[in-house]
């Protein structure tokens, strides 16, 4: 007799487990100008400039992450814009919008975590802007360099310049970038007097000032130790005067900074941050204490060459 054979139980159909919602995260990294000069107002009310940007290692954290429904921004630290007055909001739907997507940007949620200070000269906003088109992007489906940098520019005059760090020539309104020599590796310290300062209102306070024939004397040189053509890196900013004019702390810190050893200091952008470079740590750490006694807070930093900078800005994909 043959043996009967056992009904073969079936196992229920496995079902593959729901892959795991993806989450880029990007650091983003402040900036500091080594040189700004204004040489001129343009007829679209911006102003024509010559700087020389440098990333540092101070920087915001910015994470996306797929979630059903419409684009969500946050942000735990006080005073953030969590909407379209928000450069990193703006940065998000002009790229959905370059991606060919119809309607609004959705099922999206990106966070912020802030450590640059805000209306302090050092690129937060543009900065986090940057590293939102960078997420962004990879949770999209991917984006070329080349209409990053497209959608970059509408964005800030500043944002960019983030798409490749370490030290560059800004011309335009500061949008179009000339990567330099790298400055060779400086200790900063930033500090940020107890105001803020919008960049719109140092910019009109420059035009007023010229308007009304105001001549400054222009400020010592300082110049840095690099291979650029010299005029790029006498560490002077044409923002400076108008902004000490209205708020004189300014002056007293980045005198205090040179006081305590910085080969040289000054108002970085629009302000209202003043930064001192520093050859070495030990010399940057000395010099927190009377700092930081004389405005409250002084926080230490470094320069991030473009390669570091590559190699640190680079979105990281986490599963949630
Ligand atoms: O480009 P962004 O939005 O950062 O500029 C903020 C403001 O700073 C502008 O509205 C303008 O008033 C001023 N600005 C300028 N010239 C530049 C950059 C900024 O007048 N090159």
């Amino acid at each position: 007799m043959k043996p009967r054979r056992q009904p073969v139980k079936r196992a229920a159909p496995r079902r593959a487990p729901a892959p795991a919602p993806r989450r880029i995260a990007a650091r983003a990294h402040a900036k500091v100008n080594l040189d700004l000069r204004v040489l001129g107002t343009r007829a679209d009310g911006y102003h024509e400039l010559r700087t020389v940007f440098q990333t540092i290692d101070l920087h915001d954290m910015l994470t996306a992450q797929e979630k059903p429904g419409p684009f969500v921004l946050k942000c735990r630290t006080p005073g953030v814009p969590l909407d379209d007055r928000n450069l990193v909001w703006r940065a998000g739907a002009a790229l959905w919008k370059a991606l060919g997507r119809a309607g609004d940007p959705a099922d999206t949620l990106v966070t912020i975590e802030k450590a640059i200070p805000m209306q302090a000269g050092l690129g937060g906003g543009s900065a986090d802007a940057a590293a939102a088109l960078q997420v962004l992007a990879r949770l999209w489906g991917g984006a070329p360099l080349s209409l990053l940098r497209e959608v970059a520019s509408g964005v800030g005059s500043d944002t960019p310049f983030f798409l490749s760090g370490g030290t560059a020539l800004g011309l335009g309104r500061g949008e179009e970038i000339y990567p330099l020599v790298d400055l060779p590796r400086h200790w900063v310290l930033l500090v940020r007097p107890p105001f803020g300062v919008s960049t719109a209102e140092a910019y009109s306070w420059y035009d007023d000032d010229r308007a009304a024939g105001v001549r400054e004397p222009r400020g010592e040189l300082q110049i840095l130790p690099v291979p650029w053509p010299s005029r790029a890196a006498q560490m002077v900013n044409d923002l400076e005067p108008p902004v000490m004019r209205r708020h004189p702390e300014i002056g007293t810190i980045k005198a205090a900074l040179r006081e305590a050893g910085a080969v040289a200091a000054a108002m970085s952008g629009s302000g209202s941050a003043i930064f001192g470079l520093f050859r070495t740590r030990p010399g940057a750490v000395r010099a927190m204490r009377p700092l930081a006694k004389l405005a409250g807070s002084a926080v230490l930093s470094r320069t991030l060459s473009r390669a570091e900078y590559e190699a640190r800005a680079r979105p990281i994909l986490r599963r949630v």
